[in-house]
């Protein structure tokens, strides 16, 4: 949209969070919570972002990268302080600016549209999106004169017990005509219980001037939610969870508790998954169609093929192909690459590692910095042994090698195509293609030792 702006106050320390992370990087189920607005605003297609950072700028700004532009307001000294910080960008310009906290991740695109056109058809110099909330504590309270014009936001603390019970509240979302707003702005005083500079002032402003200013009521009061602590921010994880997950299953993915299944918003799941109770699906993951993510499974940053079974395992930063079933109860640790009809069993460990199409790691076994070729049978307990106390070494695995239980393969060493390791076997030399290695000692048997034994 060309001659359209928006402006995002991100500088305020967010006192209420209590915590040392900077509220505007609080992530909402896996997303800093400025940056879902930032993407929502993206959506609209606008001219130019404008961010305003103040506490943890640098933090904020690396978050963001390329996405916006950034001013910084060096005090915090209100809202209206805040945006007149980009005037030095935005000041000249002719158009309509959209103004939006950082800290209302839940509003949508659509919802900051409908504003815009209500504010377009209005010709309005400034259009509040509000909304009415059955309790409206803690917001900035819209007031309306007898003809049901918008007169004036009072902020809770500046607000009369009278003024209090109104409930159309302000969601801190607006629009304005862009010359409007600068001028309106030199004018807002700060004697009020806070002694700040407030944005809501310029409304007041603008409608003594005679201009037009307008609200658009949304519906939706659980999208305006204002998160400055962390009880709001469990109601906003809670709402956009709802959300994610509404979207997966409208696109055919099968939940079966929405309530207890926790999908990042970069998640994606593809058609006919079932994704089973208590599952946690993090970061850019992507999951593949006909897959089965069974219970209390924990995905981060990973992708899985198509027909993959994960059961009650954690899976982390790695790559798992096609028909392959992982679990119960297995960890497959950063940087591991699992091929299609891989069989990763209970009790396995696996880290930085390759496993090739149709090998089996069925039980209880560490595989760690090793290759493994296809069609490979690692028994049951086996241990790759790839760390010196200061170093780690690789372990090779080739073609239908066949590994047996209880061996230990001490790296750096290979285990050549089509050979066999003897169970139990501690393996410190490369065995050649198609060999047997034995390295245990041998058993003697004491022909009718227990007998004596008890006859004394
Ligand atoms: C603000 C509004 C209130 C509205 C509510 C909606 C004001 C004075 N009040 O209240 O009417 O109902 O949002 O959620 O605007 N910020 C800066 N610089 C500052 C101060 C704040 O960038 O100097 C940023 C904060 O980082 C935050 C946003 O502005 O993202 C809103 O500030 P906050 O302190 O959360 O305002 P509220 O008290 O919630
Ligand atoms: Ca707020």
């Amino acid at each position: 949209m060309t001659n359209v702006y928006a402006v995002i106050l991100a500088a305020g320390q967010g006192t209420r969070m209590k915590s040392k992370l900077y509220k505007v990087l609080h992530p909402v189920c896996g997303k800093p919570m400025v940056e879902h607005v930032v993407d929502h605003i993206q959506t609209l297609d606008v001219e130019r972002i404008v961010t305003i950072v103040g506490y943890g700028a640098e933090k904020v700004k690396e978050q963001l990268g390329e996405k916006s532009e950034y001013v910084l307001q060096a005090e915090q000294l209100g809202t209206a302080h805040a945006v007149q910080q980009v005037e030095p960008i935005l000041g000249e310009l002719e158009g309509t600016t959209i103004v939006i906290c950082g800290d209302t991740p839940l509003i949508r695109p659509e919802t900051m549209k409908a504003l815009f056109e209500h504010h377009e058809s209005n010709h309005a110099k400034a259009t509040i999106l509000t909304a009415i909330a059955e309790d409206p504590t803690g917001y900035g309270r819209i007031l309306r004169s007898t003809d049901q014009q918008v007169a004036q936001i009072v902020e809770q603390k500046d607000a009369t017990p009278e003024q209090r019970q109104v409930k159309e509240i302000n969601t801190g979302t607006y629009c304005f005509d862009n010359k409007a707003l600068f001028a309106a702005l030199k004018l807002v005083k700060n004697d009020n219980a806070q002694g700040e500079y407030y944005l809501p002032d310029v409304i007041e402003i603008l409608q003594k001037q005679g201009e037009v200013v307008a609200a658009y009521v949304t519906e939706n009061f659980a999208e305006t939610l204002g998160v400055n602590d962390r009880i709001a921010l469990s109601q906003a994880e809670e709402t956009m969870r709802a959300r994610i997950n509404e979207q997966h299953m409208r696109n055919g993915v099968t939940i079966i508790n929405p309530n207890n299944t926790y999908i990042s918003v970069d998640a994606q799941i593809g058609r006919d998954t079932v994704i089973q109770p208590g599952v946690i699906i993090e970061g850019a993951s992507s999951i593949g169609e006909d897959c089965i993510i069974g219970p209390n499974s924990h995905i981060q940053n990973s992708r899985i093929g198509n027909r993959t079974t994960v059961h009650s395992s954690v899976v982390r930063e790695s790559i798992i192909g096609e028909d392959t079933a992982v679990g119960p109860f297995a960890h497959i640790r950063p940087d591991s690459d699992l091929g299609d009809h891989v069989k990763i069993g209970n009790f396995v460990e696996v880290k930085k590692t390759k496993i090739d199409n149709g090998s089996k790691v069925s039980h209880l076994s560490y595989l760690g910095d090793a290759e493994v070729g296809t069609e490979v049978n690692i028994g049951c307990g086996t241990i790759t042994v790839n760390y010196d106390g200061e170093n780690k070494f690789k372990t090779v695995i080739e073609d239908n090698a066949f590994v047996g239980c209880n061996s230990n393969l001490v790296a750096p060493v290979t285990v050549g195509k089509g050979s066999y390791v003897a169970a139990g076997s501690t393996i410190t030399k490369d065995i050649p293609a198609d060999a047997l290695a034995i390295a245990r000692s041998r058993q003697e048997n004491k022909d009718n030792y227990v007998t004596k034994l008890k006859l004394k």
